[in-house]
């Protein structure tokens, strides 16, 4: 089995705070850093927040309770999870085996970016305000070959150092730093970019929402992105969930990383459309977005220099918490199902994921006139496939299993610890899971499809 300490018993979160805190970890990442913001402002702003609210309401909160009550019940990996609930059902578990790798490739050529900025940052190529001069400086960095790939490998040698070291201390003694670290870190962005002339425009373009920009393109977006930004549809949660001990209070943790995540993804949006604003970009600019502002945004403060170095590493760190999870996924289910040695699963896997994001990366560059769906390259593509629709399938799935299935009645059981926890909003839950949830992702499915 792959997760058992030196006595044999499967390996177990230290604390409470801990768990909290390595689930937030998950989240909070690149999906809140870098694509939300990118996100809102390819999809309207205000107009894509409101609709990621209701979404993060009804089926966010919902499904985040789900997968961590499945894991610590089961106190399996994905695949077995589902399988313990029932045989046939274990392909959901594949499916997220499978959106796991599919997002680590392309999340590591963005990791490889940060790395490459950070670089960029210490060696000072970065302090200039000119946007025009930014938007080149990243042009010219992913449309390139050796030089992105390069990073992007760095990245993926960094996700399977820390996973080989295995989930204890790790993990959990790192977040207990960083997610602080983070959380100071872009308030104090956030401030500087919002009292910026001209700001107002940005904070009015994420928060005031348009009606008229709603479609169900930009809600399949917010759909994709609500799933991505909370780790959820694919089993990160199932699996961090499984190595709870059994008196954890689920329903609180359930509640508090989606604060979190949400938290952290509101105020990256906060500091950087409005300096897009303040500094003439396209809010519609697209995954460039935080590489191109931020550094104008540094640029303009006093000790720039010294909090875009901190700022860089933070991205790293929130952007490795989460790569190890996606790793762990995938190495949880090889070494599990097909008794795979944990080292030698890990190295081969990232070597694969790795691979798999060279094309990617590419798409940016010299095989950027490649297209897999209309009009997206390897990277939409991967992302699309991923984020739209592997990971809202999954949620899907898994609203029927744990609603239907396995059944609300034994998962509040199970998520009140026999009944000694309250949980006042059990009934409210359970109608969430078996009708809300199934009924409105489902909506959202077919009406992208029918087009
Ligand atoms: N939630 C992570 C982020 O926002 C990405 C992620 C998705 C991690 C799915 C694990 C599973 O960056
Ligand atoms: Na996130």
């Amino acid at each position: 089995m792959a997760n058992l300490n030196n006595s044999g018993e499967r390996e177990q979160w230290g604390s409470k705070i801990g768990f909290i805190l390595a689930a937030a970890g998950s989240a909070v990442g690149l999906g809140n850093l870098w694509k939300f913001p990118y996100m809102a402002g390819k999809n309207g702003g205000g107009a894509f927040v409101l609709v990621y609210f209701i979404i993060l309401f009804l089926v966010g909160f919902t499904l985040m309770l789900a997968e961590i009550v499945l894991g610590r019940y089961t106190q399996l990996n994905a695949i077995g999870a589902y399988r313990k609930i029932g045989k046939k059902w274990a392909f959901v578990g594949a499916l997220g085996v499978l959106a796991g790798f599919l997002i680590l490739s392309f999340y590591s050529v963005v990791g490889g970016w940060v790395i490459a900025y950070l670089v960029k940052t210490l060696t000072g190529a970065l302090n200039v305000t000119d946007a025009e001069v930014l938007g080149n400086m990243f042009g010219k960095l992913i449309s390139g070959t050796t030089e992105p790939i390069f990073y992007h490998a760095l990245f993926m040698v960094a996700t399977f150092l820390i996973v080989l070291g295995g989930i204890g201390g790790g993990i959990e003694k790192s977040s207990k730093i960083l997610m602080p670290g983070l959380f100071v870190m872009i308030i104090v962005l956030a401030i500087r970019s919002m009292t910026l002339p001209g700001a107002v425009e940005g904070i009015k373009y994420l928060l005031v929402p348009d009606f008229s920009k709603i479609n169900i393109d930009v809600v399949l977006d917010a759909l994709g992105q609500v799933f991505f930004s909370l780790s959820l549809g694919m089993g990160c949660m199932i699996t961090y969930g499984s190595y709870l001990s059994k008196d954890s209070n689920i329903p609180e943790s359930a509640v508090t990383i989606p604060l979190i995540d949400t938290g952290v993804a509101l105020l990256a949006g906060l500091a950087v459309l409005p300096a897009v604003f303040a500094f003439g970009f396209e809010p519609s600019a697209g995954p460039g977005l935080i590489f191109i502002t931020f550094p104008a945004v540094f640029a303009q403060m006093p000790f720039g220099t010294l909090f875009e170095i901190m700022f860089f590493i933070l991205v790293l760190f929130a952007a490795l918490s989460s790569s190890i999870s996606l790793l762990e996924v995938c190495v949880a289910y090889v070494v599990d199902e097909w008794k795979m040695n944990r080292k030698v699963a890990t190295v081969s896997l990232a070597f694969v994921i790795f691979l798999l994001g060279i094309p990617a990366s590419l798409s940016f560059g010299p095989w950027a006139h490649i297209t897999l769906l209309p009009g997206k390259g390897f990277f939409d593509t991967f992302d699309f496939i991923s984020s739209n629709i592997l990971l809202p399938l999954g949620g899907l799935l898994l609203c029927i299993v744990v609603g239907w299935i396995w059944g609300t009645d034994n998962a509040i059981k199970e998520a009140t610890n026999e009944g000694q926890l309250e949980f006042k909003f059990a009934p409210f839950w359970a109608f969430l899971v078996k009708y809300v949830g199934p009924v409105a992702i489902g909506i959202v499915f077919i009406r992208s499809l029918l087009g």
